[in-house]
């Protein structure tokens, strides 16, 4: 068996929560391997709504085991408060829940560092979410970091309070900032009590066993491929890699095992905190954007930036990723425009180009839009391809040709019912 891949083409949000709990019941396992608790997964069925920031979005499907990888990053203090709201929910998780021992653990002082670090940046911050993945990631492979299997050692508590120290150290470099570290750290180890009674296993022998068993895999991405730390738009971009090879990485598992890997792009664009969005709309359009797609932040609240869709964009993480089918989410969302676009090219240098330059933040980029008729109408009651009206088949039609991938799937609204299946090539 392959291992199924859904990741976000844009710079993050794009609805893979939904889309991953719609698809977890066609698979044996559902399991995130990167990202932190800076990502936020939105989640609606039965009238209820759930934010999952690190426990993966298979978790409502019942029998449905949820492997958090080694690539992820792990708060235990927000992995706590998680698993609380699904206790005060009813849903048994216990039995169906594993942490990769091999799993990093984000310490209080990681926050602190990534707070203080933004507060030196001043302007040129990143605008992170402030969660401490990237001082995490840097504690990863500078090989100082703490993992899930050392809060088994008894020198746990030691390790612990060396990697605090060195943190103190670097913080005495940096501006002065608010935080609690007593408090935070009361509530870190009560929490790492929570995730001590957890399934810890070797991720990588578990997934691989589970595959050679004829098991089928869903691995979850967070954040963006825009967002990846070698492919997006660096600086501004998040400290791991979100694209489809880190699933190998952040799984323990070879190449050849990736199967389809679904991507998914709003019908629109959005961006959260700083950095290049050559499709940005400053203007009635984006606020109008904005307010329809309820767009802020699922994990900070804070209002996201919105534009038009941008294809130069899709392509390149498109390639980026082998993305054998497309998913549009958030079509719903365009439902009262009379004209949309699509930027299919962006100038610079003089020319145009449909590949994006070495550095976004470097090269200022106008995009070139392709304008298509809106169909003004709800989209609530249609649940097949044919049935939406002709001016969404013939934006969706365009986006499929351009990007030469084909859409499987269209979301219409936040509730897990509401999508169209088109042509599912096998899930
Ligand atoms: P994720 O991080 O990729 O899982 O996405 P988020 O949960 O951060 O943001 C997506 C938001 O859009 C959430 O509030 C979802 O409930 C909502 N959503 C998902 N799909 C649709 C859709 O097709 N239409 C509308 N209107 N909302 C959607
Ligand atoms: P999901 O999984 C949108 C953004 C932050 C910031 C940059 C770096 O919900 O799609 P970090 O906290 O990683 O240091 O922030 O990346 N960012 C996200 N934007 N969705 C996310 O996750 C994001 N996770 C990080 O806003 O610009
Ligand atoms: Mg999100």
């Amino acid at each position: 068996m392959a291992i199924d891949v859904i990741l976000g083409l844009q710079w993050g949000d794009e609805g893979k929560g939904k889309i991953v709990d719609y698809l977890a019941k066609s698979y044996d396992i559902v399991a995130r391997f990167q990202g932190g608790p800076n990502a936020g997964h939105t989640l609606k069925f039965d009238g209820k709504k759930f934010v999952l920031h690190t426990v993966p979005s298979g978790i409502f499907r019942q029998n449905l085991i949820n492997l958090i990888g080694n690539g992820v990053v792990i708060d235990p203090i927000t992995l706590r408060k998680e698993l609380e709201n699904l206790d005060n929910a009813g849903f048994e998780y216990r039995s169906r829940l594993l942490v990769a021992k091999k799993a990093h653990l984000i310490l209080p002082t990681h926050r602190y560092l990534d707070a203080a670090n933004e507060a030196a940046k001043g302007h040129d911050k990143i605008g992170s979410t402030l969660k401490g993945i990237g001082p995490t990631y840097m504690d990863k492979t500078g090989r100082n970091g703490l993992r899930v299997g050392d809060i088994l050692l008894d020198e746990f508590q030691q390790r612990y309070e060396n990697l605090k120290h060195k943190h103190l150290g670097l913080l005495k470099a940096l501006p002065d900032i608010a935080f609690d570290l007593d408090g935070e750290e009361k509530q870190f180890f009560e929490a790492v009590e929570i995730l001590r009674s957890l399934k810890l296993v070797d991720g990588e022998y578990f997934i691989n066993e589970q595959l050679a068993q004829g098991k089928s895999i869903l691995a979850e991405g967070a954040q963006g491929s825009m967002l990846d730390i070698d492919f997006g738009t660096y600086p501004f971009v998040t400290s791991s890699n979100t694209v489809t090879a880190g699933v190998c990485n952040g799984l323990g598992v070879a190449p050849r095992t990736i199967g389809e890997v679904i991507g998914i792009t709003k019908a629109y664009c959005t961006r959260v905190g700083s950095g290049p969005f050559p499709t940005e709309l400053h203007d009635e359009t984006g606020e109008l954007l904005r307010k329809e797609g309820g767009e802020f932040g699922a994990t900070t609240g804070r209002p996201r930036r919105c534009g038009w869709i941008d294809l130069p964009q899709l392509r390149y993480t498109i390639m980026l990723n082998g993305v054998s089918q497309l998913v549009v989410t958030k079509i719903d969302v365009l439902n009262i425009f009379k004209e949309i676009k699509a930027a299919t090219h962006y100038s610079y240098d003089g020319a145009n180009h449909t590949e994006l330059p070495y550095d976004l933040c470097g090269v200022p980029v106008d995009p070139v839009y392709e304008s298509f008729d809106g169909w003004e109408q709800s989209l609530e009651d249609v649940t097949e391809f044919e049935a939406l009206p002709k001016t969404a088949r013939q934006y969706l039609r365009f986006l499929e040709e351009y990007l030469g991938v084909p859409v499987t799937m269209v979301s219409t609204g936040p509730e897990r019912s509401s999508l169209i299946l088109k042509e599912m090539a096998k899930v």
